[in-house]
């Protein structure tokens, strides 16, 4: 396989990435890690809680909510396609599922239901609606269609995909498996159908270390995650073969960044993803999911913080815990970024774009993130 490319050769715009990986490396708790320049990771807070549902938005119009959150005259302005929008939801009896990287349009206007990965998931396998679209990106969707086979699955953008999901096939996993016999594979979501499908066990950023300690192993395969599976290791005693994958917007952050804000903010508190490299994670005050994270500031309600992850993140949350301030470094999703209001009125209106699994792989991919869903947080 070709050499991956390294993280400095990429750039948050450049969305066709897909790197490939050369090949699983392996991660134990001894030398290796220190041989790699990996310093052990201090330990957190606990953030695999399993995060808070967010209910419901139906006491508020889209407008209403949008109040303080975007300047007036900007409502005005998306008020009809807003009207549009609810009309249309009605019609279909559907659900806009939004992610928390959506931007604050989205996030705070046309959302019924908000969350991270895990969430998002859940929320797919129980709702009522007849029709889920998801303001997140494919594997969001894909996921939402595998726990939840008999509702229409509509994604506003075809190609709002993913750096970590295009890093590995399931080919790639039938591999590992021959190299590896009998250790088990532990899948991010964030992959397609087919990786699923080849893999034991699902998890998100926010129970990947519960699930790997409820296989009772010594050892798993982690993939495509390098940096979570990094992150992981750090907190249990299971070792952890990795791939190479990586996220195009963590990994972009570095260690004296966040020491650079701890200069020149003193007092600021520091939150991170675990899809960072290490560096950054060995700077964090805590490291969650994305809600997490949003619990995080929510409960804490520091007087300055820095949430170090994609940023629309900041904007959502800023809006709703005013007395913070928030320094917000801008590392976009290009993926997520594909995903607009228009995109979702057009996705209602002309019911497009619908997101099909193979029912044979669907219901190997449905095992792994059961199994998932299965684990308590
Ligand atoms: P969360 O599950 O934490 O929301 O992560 C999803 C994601 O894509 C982060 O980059
Ligand atoms: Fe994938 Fe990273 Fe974008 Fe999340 S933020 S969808 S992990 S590329």
């Amino acid at each position: 396989m070709a050499p991956a490319e390294s993280p400095s050769s990429r750039s948050a715009g450049d969305i066709a990435l897909g790197a490939r990986c050369p090949g699983p490396y392996h991660v134990t708790r001894g030398s290796e890690w220190q041989d790699m320049g990996i310093e052990w990771l201090p330990t957190y807070v606990c953030p695999h809680e399993e995060p808070e549902v967010t209910p419901a938005l139906t006491a508020a119009s889209p407008v209403e909510r949008l109040k303080g959150v975007l300047p007036d005259v900007e409502i005005a302005a998306l008020a009809p396609l807003f009207e549009e929008i609810e009309e249309l939801k009605q019609r279909r009896n559907a659900v806009v599922l939004a992610h928390n990287y959506m931007t604050p349009d989205i996030y705070h206007g046309a959302a019924d239901l908000k969350g991270d990965s895990l969430a998002l998931a859940r929320m797919a396998e129980k709702t009522d609606a007849d029709v889920i679209v998801m303001a997140g990106v494919h594997f969001m969707a894909e996921t939402a269609k595998i726990v939840n086979e008999a509702k229409t699955v509509l994604i506003p953008d075809t190609t709002a995909g993913c750096s970590l999901a295009e890093s590995i096939t399931g080919a790639d996993i039938q591999l590992l498996r021959q190299r590896y016999p009998g250790v088990p594979v532990v899948t991010y979501v964030n992959t397609s159908a087919d990786v699923k499908a080849e893999s034991d066990i699902c998890c998100t950023s926010s129970n990947a270390v519960k699930v790997v300690e409820s296989l009772g192993v010594d050892r798993v395969i982690f993939l495509p995650d390098q940096y979570l599976g990094r992150w992981v290791a750090s907190q249990t005693d299971v070792d952890v073969i990795l791939w190479q994958g990586s996220c195009i917007v963590h990994e972009r952050f570095t260690g004296a960044e966040l020491r650079g804000y701890r200069q020149s903010f003193p007092g600021i508190q520091i939150i991170a993803h675990p899809e960072c490299p290490p560096d950054v994670l060995a700077e964090a005050d805590f490291v969650g999911s994305t809600s997490g994270m949003i619990d995080w500031v929510k409960r804490v309600r520091p007087e300055r913080v820095v949430m170090v992850t994609e940023c629309s993140m900041s904007d959502n949350v800023a809006a709703e815990v005013p007395e913070t301030d928030f320094v917000r470094p801008c590392n976009l999703c290009p993926y997520m970024k594909k995903i607009t209001l228009e995109g979702i009125r057009d996705s209602l209106r002309d019911m497009k774009y619908e997101v099909l699994v193979d029912p044979a792989v669907a219901e190997r991919a449905r095992r792994a993130v059961s199994r998932m869903l299965e684990v308590k947080v």
